[in-house]
C-alpha cells in the first residue's frame, strides 16, 4: 500500500504552514519518518507540526538529546534525531517502543538508521532542495493509518499534481 502526495514550498514559513495542518490531524501512535539532506528542512517541518498540535514550547533540533518530548499540545510529540547515533542506533536501548506505541506522535529525523525498529504503518516524508529557498516534499504512506492521514492532509491541502 503506497500512495504518494507531493508539495512544493517556497519558504520555511510555507513548509511550516503545511506541517501545521498535519499537526492538526495526527493521532496517537502515528509515526512520521523524515529524510532528506542536512538542512533540507526536517526540523523546520517538525516545528510547524508542533505548532499545529498547539505546542508552545520552542522545538529545537534534538541532535544531542536524541529524543525530546513535548507534552503541552493536543497529544504528546516525540521528536527524535538519530543522526548522531548512526549505525549504533539499533543497539542503543533508548526505549523506542515506548514512543512508537505510546500516546503521542513520533517524528524521526534520519530514521534510516533505525528502520528495522520502526512500525510498518508509518508516514514517510522525503524533502529535497529546489531552487532558492524552494523545497519538494514527498509523502508516502506504508499502512492503513498512514494512508488515512495522507488522505485527510490531501483534502486539507490540495496539490496541483
Ligand atoms: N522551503 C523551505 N522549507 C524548509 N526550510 C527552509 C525552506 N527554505 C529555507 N529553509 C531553511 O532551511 C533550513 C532547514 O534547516 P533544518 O534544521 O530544518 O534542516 P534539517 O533537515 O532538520 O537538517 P539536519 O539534518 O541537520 O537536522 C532552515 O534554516 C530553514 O529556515
Ligand atoms: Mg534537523
Amino acid at each position: 500500500m503506497t500512495q504518494a502526495l507531493k508539495y512544493e514550498t517556497a519558504s520555511s514559513g510555507e513548509t511550516q504552514a503545511l506541517a501545521a495542518r498535519l499537526g492538526e490531524i495526527v493521532q496517537s501512535g502515528d509515526v512520521l519518518c523524515l529524510s532528506g539532506d542536512l538542512g533540507a528542512g526536517k526540523t523546520t517541518f517538525t516545528q510547524g507540526l508542533a505548532r499545529g498540535l498547539g505546542i508552545e514550547e520552542p522545538v529545537s533540533s534534538p541532535t544531542f538529546t536524541i529524543i525530546k518530548e513535548y507534552d503541552d499540545g493536543r497529544i504528546p510529540l516525540y521528536h527524535m534525531d538519530i543522526y548522531r547515533l548512526g549505525e549504533a542506533a539499533v543497539q542503543e536501548d533508548l526505549g523506542y517502543d515506548e514512543y512508537f506505541y505510546g500516546e503521542g506522535v513520533s517524528v524521526i529525523e534520519w530514521y534510516g538508521f533505525l528502520e528495522e525498529l520502526i512500525p510498518e504503518d508509518r508516514l514517510e516524508l522525503h524533502i529535497t532542495l529546489a531552487e532558492g529557498d524552494g523545497r519538494r516534499l514527498r509523502f508516502t504512506a506504508t499502512g492503513p493509518h498512514a494512508t488515512a492521514r495522507l488522505k485527510e492532509l490531501e483534502q486539507l491541502c490540495p496539490t496541483s499534481h
